[in-house]
C-alpha cells in the first residue's frame, strides 16, 4: 500500500520535479545554415541559459542536461576541444547569474577524462553554487549510463569484498546509492531534441518510468514555448507504473 500512495503523489504532480534533456541537433542546425558545427554548439549554449531560466520559473526542482557523452570523446579532436572550451567558458560566465538565481550546479560523469585545468575550473563553479537552494542544474559531462552503472558495480563489488555490503541485502535502493545521481528523484520527463527516437546511453537506470518527449526542433531552436509545450504534454499523460488505468485513477481521487 505504501508504494501505491507514492504513485498517487507522482501521478497528481502537474509540474515534473525532474526534467532530463538530451540536447541534440546542434551540428545539423549549423549545417542547415552552411555554418561550421561549432556555430551550433555556440548557439546551443544560449538555449541552455534560456531553458534553465524557464525550468526554474516553472518550478522544476532538477534539470539534468546531457552536454557531452562518453562516446562524444570519439568525435574529431577539434570538435571535442571546442566543446570542452565552450562548456567551461559558459559555466564560468554564468556562475554569477546561477548564484543570483539560487541555482545549484552539479556535474555527473567521468570528469577524470577532462583536461585537468578545465575540470578544476568547473569544480570551482560547482563549489561556488553549493549553498544554493533553488533549481539543481545537473550537467552530464563525459557521462554515459554504462559508465555510471559499471562504476556502481565496481564500487559495490569492493564494498562486498571489504564486508561493508551484504550481497543478499542489495535492493533497488542500494543500487541507487552507488549512482552518480544518488539522492535525486528519477526524471519524470525526458526530452530529446533533434528528432531521433533513442536514448544514447543516458540515465538508463533512472529513466525506467520517465515520460519521453521527442521534438524535431534542433537544440539551438528549442524555445521557452517548446519547453512549456513539453510540460503541457507531460501534464496530459497518465503515469501508470505498471498498474491499470483504473487503479491509478481511483487512487488519484
Ligand atoms: C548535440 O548536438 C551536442 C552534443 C552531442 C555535444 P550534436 O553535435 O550531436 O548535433 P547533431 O546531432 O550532429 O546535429
Ligand atoms: C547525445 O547526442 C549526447 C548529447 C546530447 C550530449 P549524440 O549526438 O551524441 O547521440 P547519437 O550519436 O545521435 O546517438
Ligand atoms: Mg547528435
Amino acid at each position: 500500500m505504501e508504494s501505491r500512495a507514492s504513485h498517487k503523489t507522482e501521478a497528481s504532480l502537474s509540474v515534473p520535479r525532474h526534467v532530463a534533456i538530451i540536447m541534440d541537433g546542434n551540428g545539423r542546425w549549423a549545417q542547415a545554415r552552411g555554418l561550421e558545427r561549432s556555430a551550433g554548439h555556440v548557439r546551443g549554449v544560449d538555449t541552455v541559459r534560456l531553458i534553465t531560466e524557464c525550468a526554474s520559473e516553472a518550478g522544476v526542482e532538477y534539470l539534468t542536461l546531457y552536454a557531452f557523452s562518453t562516446e562524444n570523446w570519439n568525435r574529431p579532436q577539434a570538435e571535442v576541444d571546442t566543446l570542452m572550451h565552450l562548456i567551461v567558458m559558459a559555466i564560468e560566465r554564468e556562475t554569477p547569474d546561477l548564484i543570483k538565481n539560487n541555482v545549484r550546479l552539479k556535474v555527473i560523469g567521468d570528469t577524470e577524462r577532462m583536461p585537468a585545468e578545465a575540470r578544476e575550473r568547473l569544480m570551482r563553479c560547482v563549489d561556488e553554487t553549493s549553498h544554493d537552494t533553488g533549481l539543481t542544474l545537473v550537467l552530464a559531462l563525459s557521462y554515459s549510463a554504462r559508465w555510471e552503472l559499471t562504476r556502481a558495480m565496481r564500487l559495490m563489488g569492493s564494498d562486498v569484498e571489504s564486508g561493508k555490503l551484504d550481497p543478499e541485502g542489495i535492493t533497488d535502493a542500494t543500487v541507487e546509492k552507488y549512482l552518480a545521481t544518488t539522492g535525486m528523484p528519477d526524471p519524470d520527463l525526458l526530452i530529446r531534441t533533434g528528432g531521433d527516437m533513442r536514448v544514447s546511453n543516458f540515465l538508463l537506470w533512472q529513466i525506467a518510468y520517465s515520460e519521453i518527449y521527442v521534438t524535431q526542433k534542433y537544440w539551438p531552436d528549442f524555445s521557452k514555448d517548446d519547453f512549456m509545450d513539453a510540460l503541457a504534454d507531460f501534464k496530459r499523460r497518465q503515469r501508470r507504473f505498471g498498474l491499470t488505468g483504473e487503479q491509478v485513477s481511483s487512487s488519484d481521487k
